[in-house]
């Protein structure tokens, strides 16, 4: 018979049998035992990592606590923060680009009004001063004076989007300033010539394009203080607002 004919290799097919199976094991959080470990194990310590207890480092952890005063991140999308003038804004911008990006983005308030007075006469002082003549200098060659997508550019370069009607209407400043960020279709990134607070003001300045900026900056600035309020009140009120509004993005943006 064949079989027979192989008969002195059975034990040397049993040994690798058990050899592969004693890779295995019973618990379901340890890799069994693994082949040449030190290819595939990073020999620096990673802090992200851990394999063997470090012998260096209190706890026997690769990663340390962080230092004192640190700040936690959570939210850090879209949390404004505050620095000792009163000035506020993004604690960091990390919305991807591309469509996912600009729907958890859209979410966002423009940080500037935040500080503004409910004042429609201050409002339009500070959006001609300070918004226009930024879109004038990145946006009007292409999407008109007007924002009506009628600038030079769009004789050559065909598609650039009316700002005051439709769906871009209704843009919010969020969205806005993903698109200046990112760019979208085929309008390009301006994130290298146009500074995150630039954006932020270009976009109160598309608010007054599209016809609505006291009905956005109204709703979102600064109460009068009524007389005996406290300011840390109304500080306590934002806050709670934006964290109510906290889109689920963490798990996507590793
Ligand atoms: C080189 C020309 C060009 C310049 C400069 C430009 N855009 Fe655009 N923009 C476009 C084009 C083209 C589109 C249409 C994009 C598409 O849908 O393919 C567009 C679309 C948009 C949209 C609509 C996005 C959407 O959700 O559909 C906004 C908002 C916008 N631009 C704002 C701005 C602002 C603000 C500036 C100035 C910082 C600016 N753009 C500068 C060409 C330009």
């Amino acid at each position: 018979m064949m079989l027979l004919k192989y008969k002195k290799y059975i034990p040397l097919t049993l040994m690798l049998v058990v050899l592969f199976l004693s890779s295995c094991s019973r618990n379901p959080n340890s890799p069994g035992n693994e082949y040449a470990p030190q290819m595939y194990v990073s020999m620096p310590y990673e802090p992200y990592t851990q394999v063997k207890k470090n012998n260096i480092n209190p706890n026997g952890m690769n990663l340390r606590k962080p230092p004192v005063g640190t700040v936690a991140r959570k939210g850090h999308y879209n949390t404004t923060v505050q620095n000792e003038k009163g000035e506020s804004g993004l604690m960091a911008y990390n919305f991807p680009s591309g469509p996912e990006g600009l729907e958890m983005a859209a979410k966002v308030k423009n940080p500037l009004l935040s500080q503004m007075p409910k004042d429609s006469a201050a409002i339009d002082k500070y959006v001609a001063s300070e918004g226009q003549p930024l879109y004038e200098r990145y946006c009007k060659h292409c999407h008109g004076a007007g924002g009506k997508g009628d600038g030079k550019v769009n004789e050559q370069y065909k598609g650039v989007a009316n700002l005051t009607v439709g769906a871009q209407k209704t843009n919010s400043s969020g969205h806005i300033y993903h698109v200046i960020t990112h760019g979208k279709g085929r309008m390009w990134p301006h994130k290298q010539i146009v500074s995150p607070e630039e954006r932020w003001k270009i976009a109160l300045y598309v608010h007054k394009l599209q016809g609505r900026l006291y009905e956005v900056a109204l709703k979102n600035t600064v109460a009068p203080k009524k007389e005996g309020e406290k300011e840390e009140e109304n500080k306590e009120g934002n806050t709670a607002k934006t964290a109510e509004k906290e889109p689920e993005v963490d798990k996507k943006e590793h």
